[in-house]
């Protein structure tokens, strides 16, 4: 590894900080008081984590400000966007303080006079995290919280792009008062980082967010020592419009969708399914909003859609609509990019494709960019077969004000995460992840925190 990680500002190239990387010496370090720490903060009480941990969601709020500033600074989304990323980010902190005092056991009535019978849970042990570059904040909170809620201690190796933030949450856990061996971040190439961690009999959990391909390897590493694994993996959401939608909603609730984060979320809408009925008036309305979001630097007042993180996810964008409009897509707005290689910055405008087809990569592939291909259907079976003609399962979207219809594709979908009339679902109190190759378990809610546990069965045999 080499010693400095260089961090740039991706909507001007500017390097902004450079980051000391660990070592392969200095990370095994880390895991092993991990887990001398980890004996200490299991055996703290639940009121008391509880009470710290809180106090974390505190000093984040506290700090919103400042730390908003740094995600736009090393992510580039809208200030604004980044604000929100913050509280919501706190909202699981907030949410598994809470949730500490309710980890509860069970007895169970016995089959013969003579035992007791009971069910425990105890923290399952050190975790390791690697965590993305596009919710910076959340998508370590959503670990964290949960797993120091249930007495595990956390190492986090945030994404190359973006160290910043997770480096100024822990300093504000520690802050806090979590023990700085019991919250740890480390900086490293993923690939490296992940095998010392997976290769470690200390760590106990590995939980990851990123693409699918590195999910599995993930998983197969984490075998030889059967480590638990949480995987939220990547997307292809479909959202379907059915004919009887309302159709500002719709729109809106697209947009919201689409366009969170320039598209680069696991959850966003990556096809639109519209009713042939409608597709054409649904077309011209999404086409006439899309046109009104101004792309650019996300310290700009007014910006909505910030640059694509690098070079390569902006050239993916740029081969699927390509590929697309090879294959006879249209272009219906956008498709425009602009890009220094020199300075190292990348803007797509919002590109809203018609004349879509299966044959495009567009269709399987997940994006992560402000691209919306739209597609028709007739039935809603046939809305249903493609909607679910994809190896991912993590969020699907549907519009329909007709309750019959909206139960029947609910009950059909495929998918972890589904919004009926809703382009926005996510909730620190509502369980997020996916089915088949979107991954395995779930993050928020009351699933959240089950995945940091492990069920101890106690038999008490006593005399007749
Ligand atoms: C993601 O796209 O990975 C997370 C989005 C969310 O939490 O809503």
């Amino acid at each position: 590894m080499t010693n400095e990680l260089k961090v740039y500002n991706p909507a001007t190239g500017e390097e902004i900080a450079s980051v000391a990387q660990h070592t392969k010496e200095q990370i095994e370090d880390a895991i092993s008081r991990s887990h001398q720490a980890f004996k200490a903060w299991a055996k703290t009480s639940a009121h008391e984590r509880a009470n710290i941990i809180r106090k974390w969601f505190d000093l984040m709020i506290e700090h919103k400000e400042r730390l908003a500033k740094i995600i736009t600074k090393e992510n580039g989304k809208p200030y604004q966007e980044a604000l929100g990323e913050i509280v919501y980010a706190a909202g699981y902190i907030e949410w598994y303080a809470e949730e500490a005092k309710r980890i509860y056991g069970r007895t169970i009535p016995s089959h013969t006079t003579n035992k007791r019978l009971f069910v425990t849970k105890q923290p399952v042990g050190p975790v390791a995290a690697i965590t993305p570059w596009n919710f910076p904040a959340a998508m370590i909170t959503r670990k964290a919280a949960p797993a120091l809620a249930a007495g595990c201690t956390f190492i986090v190796k945030p994404a190359e792009d973006t160290p910043l933030t997770a480096i100024e949450l822990v300093k504000l856990g520690h802050e806090a008062g979590i023990p700085e061996d019991a919250l740890q971040w480390v900086i490293g190439d993923g690939k490296e980082v992940g095998e010392i961690f997976t290769d470690s009999p200390l760590i106990r959990k590995i939980t990851f967010t990123g693409s699918t391909p590195v999910g599995k390897h993930l998983i197969k590493n984490s075998a030889s020592t059967v480590k638990h694994v949480s995987m939220e993996l990547g997307g292809h959401a479909p959202l379907i419009v059915d004919k009887d939608a309302n159709l500002e909603l719709a729109v809106k609730q697209a947009m919201a969708s689409k366009f969170r984060n320039a598209g680069q979320t696991c959850v966003c809408a990556n096809r639109l399914i519209v009713h042939e009925d409608i597709h054409e008036a649904f077309a011209q309305v999404f086409s006439k909003e899309v046109e009104k979001l101004k792309v650019g630097n996300g310290f700009e007042e007014g910006t909505s859609i910030g640059p694509i993180i690098n070079k390569r996810g902006f050239d993916k964008i740029v081969s699927q609509i390509q590929d697309a409009v090879d294959k006879g897509a249209k272009i219906l707005v956008g498709g425009d990019t602009h890009f220094d290689d020199d300075k190292s910055y990348y803007f797509v405008q919002p590109t809203v494709l018609t004349h879509v087809d299966p044959s495009m990569n567009i269709m399987h592939e997940e994006t992560f960019g402000p691209v919306a291909p739209i597609t028709t259907f007739k039935t809603l079976d046939e809305a249903i077969e493609l909607a679910n003609d994809t190896p991912f399962g993590l969020a699907a979207y549907f519009f329909t004000e007709n309750y019959r219809n909206g139960l029947y594709i609910s009950e059909n979908l495929d998918y972890g995460i589904i919004g009926w009339n809703d382009g926005g679902p996510s909730a620190v109190q509502a369980p997020f992840g996916g089915m088949k190759e979107s991954g395995i378990g779930r993050e928020g809610g009351i699933e959240g925190i089950e995945p940091y546990l492990e069920t101890k069965y106690v038999s008490i045999g006593l005399d007749e």
